[in-house]
């Protein structure tokens, strides 16, 4: 069985959804949970893109350990000493620089011959070498390159130094053959190819990441790039916990598998979806909803006999939990706390008190706490920090002809604020606008939705708000028993988010222009 080394880019690529801008707080436990994965390695961001995702890299290089730590640089001197500089605490670090090879980037984009880019390439490896040995090297566009041209980049870097060759389809072009067949030749063509890992980076635009993947694989890649739940630019990348599956389940044909612990990959899939906002579909395949129901009566009848005739991997190998009814308003503080790591979620300290005392109060209104009931009190945990405005109570009234009256008091640290504003396209926009005079922020509210995160009638109600401010959208999450409160909380926490990338665009997740 030959070992397919994970690279992880859901901090990096997957991030650039979007709407997927991930706060520090936040990339710092999505890291932490995918050590817990045991990824092998973790692109935790573009330390030239913004003073934010420096500090988020450099962040994650400080306090998160059992990965390999990964920056992403354009082939530039600047760009590789940012990642050089945002990477140095790392116990064990990377170096990910890439420079467009194919002919259309060579042409419109870069305005560079072949010989400039062979040049480009090298120094930048070797400028790379300086910070770290471990060096990886991306020709982007690869799969549109002209393979004789891509094997002579490729033997280049690894000349230079480069110890992962990574071959991206960045447009998601390829198809399963043409990837496989530029995989062969490199591996046949490339006289010093055995001296680096060959890596893939797929694009999901005609749906293939997953295929492509598997096809390198099977012609000798040795490192998949992979997001969780196949978040990223466009389309997305290929998702981590369907490749995984796919090798461990194939592991007859493919004789390879990962290092992953397919345990950690529904809460992991859970934590993602949650803090960028973007909700995984229900038939998604390995992490879905419906991804292990029966329906029909034929398949429910030979699950019982025995689940192999219509289960090919168990519920239970990917991290779904047998029952999800768990605790009630008896359980305690390490209950909790146990509950919640199988979700995925590290609780102690301060923050484990802080979500002992909401699920108390949750416990007290609701009979059953559900599994998705802690995971929505954690998450809204993680959206609001102390610096920001929290609720503190909301009143409306309707008049007689129907004109709503909201009242809102909100805190920020010790300052309080209450105001009240009458009219409005009904409760909740009267609502939202009083939120909007008490922050001083005016936003365009752009979709809003409300669904339940559990089952019956007392289930929570989860509300998500996208809103646009200054020309970029912020997305908000809010909780709660009571769903205009849960719309309210929503919406402030998108408020929130959209002041925070005013008082430091370095929060946004936009990157500057390359
Ligand atoms: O899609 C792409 O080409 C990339 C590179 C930076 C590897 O994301
Ligand atoms: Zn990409």
């Amino acid at each position: 069985m030959r070992n397919i080394v994970i690279f992880d880019t859901t901090l990096r690529d997957g991030e650039q959804s979007p709407g997927a801008s991930m706060n520090l707080t936040e990339k710092l436990e999505v890291a932490q949970a995918l050590v817990d994965l045991k990824v092998d390695v973790i692109e935790a961001g573009f330390p030239i893109a913004s003073p934010g995702d420096f500090q988020a890299v450099q962040s994650i290089a400080r306090n998160i350990q059992g990965s390999t730590i990964c920056g992403l640089a354009r082939c530039n001197d600047k760009d590789i000493d940012r990642a050089g500089e945002a990477l140095k605490d790392a116990p064990d670090s990377r170096i990910h620089v890439f420079l467009a090879t194919s002919a259309i980037h060579r042409e419109f984009k870069l305005k560079m011959d072949k010989e400039e880019i062979i040049r480009r390439a090298i120094a930048g490896v070797k400028r790379a070498k300086g910070y770290c040995d471990n060096i990886e090297f991306s020709p982007e566009d690869a799969a549109r390159t002209e393979i004789d041209f891509l094997c002579e980049v490729v033997e280049a870097a690894i000349g230079a130094g480069a110890t992962t060759v990574n071959i991206p389809d960045t447009v998601g072009y390829a198809t399963p053959e043409h990837m496989g067949t530029h995989i062969k030749q490199l591996v046949d063509r490339v006289p010093n190819i055995d001296k680096a890992i060959i890596s893939v980076h797929c694009h999901n635009d005609l749906g293939l990441a997953v295929a492509n993947s598997l096809v390198a694989v099977e012609n000798g890649a040795g490192q998949i790039e992979c997001t969780i739940n196949g978040i990223g630019e466009r389309a997305g990348n290929c998702s981590l916990e369907e490749i995984v599956m796919a090798l461990r389940t194939r592991a007859d044909h493919y004789k390879a598998g990962t290092g992953i612990e397919t345990s950690r990959l529904v809460p992991t899939s859970r934590l993602v979806s949650s803090v960028t906002g973007i909700e995984v579909q229900r038939n998604k395949a390995i992490v879905g909803r419906n991804a292990f129901a029966h329906e029909a009566g034929i398949h429910q009848d030979g699950m019982l006999k025995n689940p192999t005739t219509y289960e090919i991997m168990r519920p239970e190998d990917v991290g779904f939990q047998k029952t999800n009814l768990v605790l009630g308003k008896h359980s305690g503080r390490a209950a909790l706390a146990d509950r919640a790591q199988a979700l995925g979620y590290h609780l102690e300290g301060e923050k484990l008190q802080e979500v002992f005392e909401e699920f108390k109060k949750l416990a007290d209104k609701k009979k059953e706490v559900y599994d998705s009931d802690i995971a929505a009190i954690i998450d809204q945990r993680v959206a609001t920090g102390d610096d920001q405005w929290q609720l503190v109570r909301y009143e409306l009234k309707l008049s007689g002809d129907g004109i709503p009256a909201a009242t809102v008091t909100l805190k920020r640290g010790e300052e309080e604020a209450t105001d009240t504003f009458f009219g409005g396209d009904g409760p909740l926009d009267a609502l939202f606008r009083v939120i909007e005079k008490i922050t001083d922020l005016k936003v365009v509210v752009r979709d809003y939705r409300v669904h339940s995160v559990s089952q019956g009638k007392d289930a929570q109600g989860e509300s998500t708000v996208d809103l646009e401010y200054q020309g970029r959208l912020h997305r908000g999450r809010g909780v709660s028993t009571d769903t205009i409160e849960a719309s309210t909380l929503a919406f402030l926490n998108a408020v929130n988010r959209a002041a925070l990338s005013t008082a430091a665009p370095e929060n946004s997740a936009v990157y500057t222009k390359l």
